[in-house]
């Protein structure tokens, strides 16, 4: 196998997953992170989670193009290989697997996984056919791992939770863990993404964990009706200049809108500052757990 930048590469599915199973052949576990590279200080939360859980920690770096769609940024989506393979072997990652498009789908791939429900809201509304590309490439990477836990950023609440309905619903062995949300000192969640904002919309940016933390305060001093929380915080995000894509309160894990704080729920926000469309949600309510294994 390859070494870049001190971490061992593989780059088809068969040497990763011979790799992965003689890891797990003298009793050690695995933890698996999917990544699609631009590796920044959110995705090396998420390996140091899996590293807490398991022996050994595997990241795949895959720009997944049934995740994107037709006029999306595929073809520009932030590419730094070596960097990436730094980043891992500083963080003591055991091996990247970094496969060929036609690796994962070779010609006459035909299969795609959908999470009906979970894939139909929000994110899943403005783009059509994400969560199924998601979700395709997160059973491939799954079964090739067969890791003993798969660890996946609250960051994209929504596929956390449609992954981990995945894992649930196929029977997988891999546990599915949630890791908490990396921020920059100005609250902004880490994302590939933040590098297309100029320095006046990331300012403003911050306007979205800001009118998030405001509203988590609110539902903690007793605010349970969602109605004043949501238009709080649109309020606070349009304020600052940003379009909204969706802005609302949910059920963690159905993701369906909640009227009532009274069970564990996120608000979710996504909205424009300039080009990307920047993602963030805090936890209300009862707090939820992890192990994202224990979604309802
Ligand atoms: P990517 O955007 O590279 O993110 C990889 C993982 O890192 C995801 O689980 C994401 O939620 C998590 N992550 C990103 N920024 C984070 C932050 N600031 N804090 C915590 N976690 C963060 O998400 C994808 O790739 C892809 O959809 C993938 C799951 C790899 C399937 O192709």
């Amino acid at each position: 196998m390859q070494t870049v930048q001190g971490v061992a590469v593989a780059r088809t599915c068969a040497e990763f997953s011979a790799w992965c199973r003689s890891f797990r052949a003298g009793g050690r576990t695995l933890g698996l992170v999917p990544t699609m590279g631009a590796l920044h200080q959110g995705h090396a939360t998420l390996m140091r989670m899996a590293a807490q859980h398991a022996d050994g920690v595997a990241v795949s770096i895959f720009v997944n193009p049934k995740q994107f769609g037709p006029a999306e940024d595929f073809g520009r989506y932030p590419r730094q290989f070596e960097g990436d393979c730094a980043l891992c072997a500083a963080a003591g990652v055991a091996v990247v697997f970094a496969p060929a498009v036609e690796e994962l789908y070779p010609a006459g791939f035909q299969t795609r996984v959908e999470v009906e429900q979970l894939q139909a809201r929000w994110e899943g509304q403005s783009r059509p056919g994400h969560f199924a590309g998601v979700a395709t490439v997160g059973i491939k990477l799954l079964n090739l791992a067969l890791a003993d836990v798969a660890v996946f950023g609250e960051k994209d609440w929504q596929q956390l939770a449609i992954v981990a309905r995945m894992a649930r619903d196929l029977g997988h062995p891999t546990r599915i863990l949630g890791a908490p949300i990396a921020r920059d000192p100005d609250g902004l969640a880490q994302s590939s993404r933040n590098a297309y904002l100029s320095a006046d919309e990331r300012s403003r940016a911050r306007a979205i964990s800001a009118g998030l933390r405001a509203v988590a305060r609110a539902a903690a001093d007793g605010q349970r009706a969602t109605a004043p929380l949501v238009a709080q915080l649109r309020a606070h995000i349009e304020a600052a200049g940003g379009r909204i894509d969706y802005a609302t309160i949910v059920d963690a894990a159905t993701l369906e809108h909640l009227d009532c704080l009274d069970r564990p729920a996120r608000a979710l926000v996504a909205a424009w500052f300039g080009a990307p469309k920047l993602l963030d949600n805090w936890a209300l309510g009862p707090s939820d757990s992890a192990d994202a294994g224990n979604m309802r």
